[in-house]
């Protein structure tokens, strides 16, 4: 290979203008190799390895292992994530809180996102239209800006479970694994979802247990209308099981107040 200025001494590309050009390491990210070239009296400096860098940053591109891995979950958990379409966009501004209770979980909303460690969970349980999936809805839309976030309510979970006996897209164990791979697992309306009372080992309750024992040690939110109590009952064998884990980690809030929906 010639150098570069002799290339371009031969190729007399003097007459365009370039009066040199220079190679060496570039001092900006000490890694590519920076071009000097001087034409018609003025200097562009550029290196490959820098705008590359600069490209991928500006189309936010992840670059790392991690980065892509994480990016790919992201993608996964928002595909199958389903946030109550006239919740969509709340925030927790907007949530109004009255009561002592409402101004509890608030708080405690507020922390779990500044606060995200990926451990801690949140229960939320209450009356119908005191604003639980409110909550849990802002909390998750917050967080899913730079964590993998799943959003289910609990009848959802069993619907895409039954449903990838019939796909050949994905299967139980591709859903169950999302659910523990997840930042953020979200289980709205817990207890909500068919299961016969007293049916000690139900399809259910056996769905519901496997999503929230994958959760241990990892950040769970739970809404709910039922009690601990009631959701044992309602879970037979599982249901101590469940509420078990439920409580790892958790801060736990009964909320009351008015039921928003009647105005
Ligand atoms: N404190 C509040 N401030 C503002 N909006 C609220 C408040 N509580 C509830 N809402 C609104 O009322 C509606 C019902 O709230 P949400 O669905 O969160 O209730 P919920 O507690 O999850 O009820 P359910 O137990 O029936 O699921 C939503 O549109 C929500 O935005
Ligand atoms: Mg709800
Ligand atoms: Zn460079």
């Amino acid at each position: 290979m010639q150098a570069i200025g002799k290339v371009i001494k031969n190729l007399n590309l003097g007459k365009l203008g370039i009066e040199s050009v220079k190679k060496e390491k570039c001092d900006v990210c000490n890694y590519g190799i920076k071009t000097t070239v001087i034409a018609n009296g003025k200097e562009q400096i550029s290196c490959k390895y820098c705008e590359d860098r600069k490209l991928v940053e500006s189309l936010n591109i992840p670059t790392t292992r991690e980065e892509r891995a994480l990016q790919k979950l992201m993608d996964k958990a928002q595909h199958f994530s389903q946030v109550p379409e006239n919740l969509k966009g709340v925030k927790l501004n907007d949530y109004n809180a009255v009561t002592d209770t409402q101004k509890h979980a608030k708080q405690q909303a507020v922390e779990f996102i500044t606060q995200f460690d990926k451990k801690m969970s949140l229960v939320l349980s209450g009356d119908p239209g005191i604003g639980k999936t409110h909550i849990a809805v802002a909390v998750a839309n917050a967080l899913a800006k730079k964590y993998a976030v799943l959003f289910l309510k609990s009848t959802n979970l069993l619907d895409l479970i039954k449903s990838s006996y019939n796909s050949d897209k994905y299967s139980e164990m591709d859903i169950l694994e999302l659910c523990r791979d997840v930042d953020l697992l979200v289980l709205d309306d817990l207890g909500a979802e068919y299961s016969k009372p007293g049916d000690s080992e139900s399809w259910a309750s056996d769905i519901i247990y496997k999503a929230i024992d994958s959760r241990l040690g990892k950040s769970l939110i739970i809404t709910t209308n039922y009690s601990e109590s009631l959701l044992e009952q309602k879970y037979g064998f599982n249901g101590k099981r469940i509420t078990s884990r439920m409580s790892d980690n958790a801060e736990k809030i009964r909320i009351a107040g008015k039921d928003m929906r009647r105005g």
